[in-house]
């Protein structure tokens, strides 16, 4: 079987990576670029440190700090009026992975004419667009390495999700420094969103050797360093860990796949606006344990990369206790369930959920699990996760 792998062309990767923005800029012959990013990056000043640094090196800059915590189409094309406003030749995004998502779309649309939906699903862009750096500030959605982006259709209220070489940054600038500042709740949950990438990867049917490498010792960095990173949110080795975990797990599921962990989170996502990293962490134990019957050896694999037993337990009882260390890390990790996140009520979660299954079907995630479910399967699953 042939796979392909692809990553960004320059992974700059360490403490003050950051800074290295103006030479990466230069080298890839930008002169005018587009700042994508959200409104707290801009309250916060750290956008503006990075528009002085690009004027000071004679860079003209043009901000777009619109990106919503779940990016749209409507942000997208806001994005792209100011990329021509601007006159410019290269984005750059700064932020988590709504941000990167965001700017991904953007710089890709510079080049491609049709409406956005018309990229949904896999390998529909015809032509890479304005070349992308991106700084992400959370660990991690890994978004930063992968080419895959996923934006919210307003219309039709669906996450779309896109995945193709063309959405690819060309530059990563991978600076854990930029973590230290997560509050405790985002460390937790875009932390688990990494584990998420790491298992689905593994378990996914369209895992290859290299794929393999990538997600088992992602796996294992978080199993390491989540629960330091977030009691202990200045203790800098837990969150180098952590960043380097985001960075193998998104380059592992972007170029394997994910599987129905994310395939039910985009719709919770999409309609209740729960965020990805949370509606991701929320799903894990539960899709897990309905998955373990469809690759035991993988999930056994998994549970031991976690040190969550020993080399000589058997496939049966090391996927039991993965789903028990899953289910001890979210509530170590104060991870809700489903009915305590907020703005889900019952009510309006039954009545949506068969449009979420659906959509979750849709997407072709559920496609890639161990296990294949069908519609009865999510909505059950849905049901056990709340
Ligand atoms: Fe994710």
């Amino acid at each position: 079987m042939i796979s392909h792998f692809d990553v960004p062309a320059a992974l700059v990767i360490g403490a003050g990576a950051s800074r290295e923005v103006v030479p990466q800029l230069r080298r890839i012959g930008a002169r005018r670029a587009l700042l994508v990013t959200d409104a707290f990056m801009e309250s916060s000043g750290r956008a503006g440190g990075v528009v002085r640094e690009l004027e000071q090196a004679g860079i003209a800059v043009a901000l777009f700090a619109g990106v919503q915590p779940d990016p749209t189409d409507g942000n997208v094309r806001d994005g792209l009026l100011a990329f021509a406003g601007g006159k410019c030749d290269a984005v750059v995004a700064l932020g988590g992975g709504s941000s990167i998502d965001a700017a991904k779309a953007i710089a890709m649309m510079t080049a491609n004419d049709q409406p956005l939906s018309q990229y949904q699903g896999s390998h529909k862009v015809p032509r890479a667009g304005a070349p992308l750096l991106v700084i992400p500030t959370t660990a991690g959605t890994g978004s930063e390495v992968t080419k895959v982006a996923v934006i919210t259709d307003t219309a039709r209220n669906v996450k779309m999700m896109m995945l193709d070489r063309n959405l690819l940054p060309q530059v990563a600038l991978i600076d854990y420094e930029l973590s230290l500042s997560m509050p405790p709740s985002l460390t937790a949950h875009v932390g688990v969103d990494t584990l998420t990438h790491g298992v689905e990867a593994y378990v996914s049917r369209k895992a290859s050797a290299l794929t393999d490498t990538l997600a088992l010792e992602c796996v294992r960095l978080v199993a390491e360093n989540l629960e330091a990173a977030w009691s202990e949110p200045s203790n800098r080795a837990a969150r180098e860990g952590m960043m380097l975990a985001a960075t193998l797990g998104g380059m592992a599921f972007s170029n394997s796949s994910v599987a129905l962990v994310h395939g039910m989170s985009r719709p919770i996502g999409a309609v209740f606006h729960v965020p990805h990293g949370l509606s991701n962490a929320v799903l894990l134990p539960t899709v897990t344990r309905f998955s373990l019957s469809g690759a035991p050896g993988r999930y056994a694999t998994v549970a031991r990369a976690m040190r969550l037993c020993g080399p000589d337990a058997s496939a049966e009882a090391a996927g039991a206790l993965l789903v028990e260390g899953l289910e001890r890390l979210n509530a170590r990790l104060k991870v809700p369930r489903l009915r305590e996140c907020h703005g889900i009520e019952r009510a309006g979660f039954d009545a949506a959920v068969g449009k979420m299954a659906a959509d979750a079907l849709a997407s072709g995630s559920p496609q890639n699990n161990p296990v294949v479910p069908g519609a009865e399967d999510i909505i059950r699953l849905y049901g056990e996760a709340w």
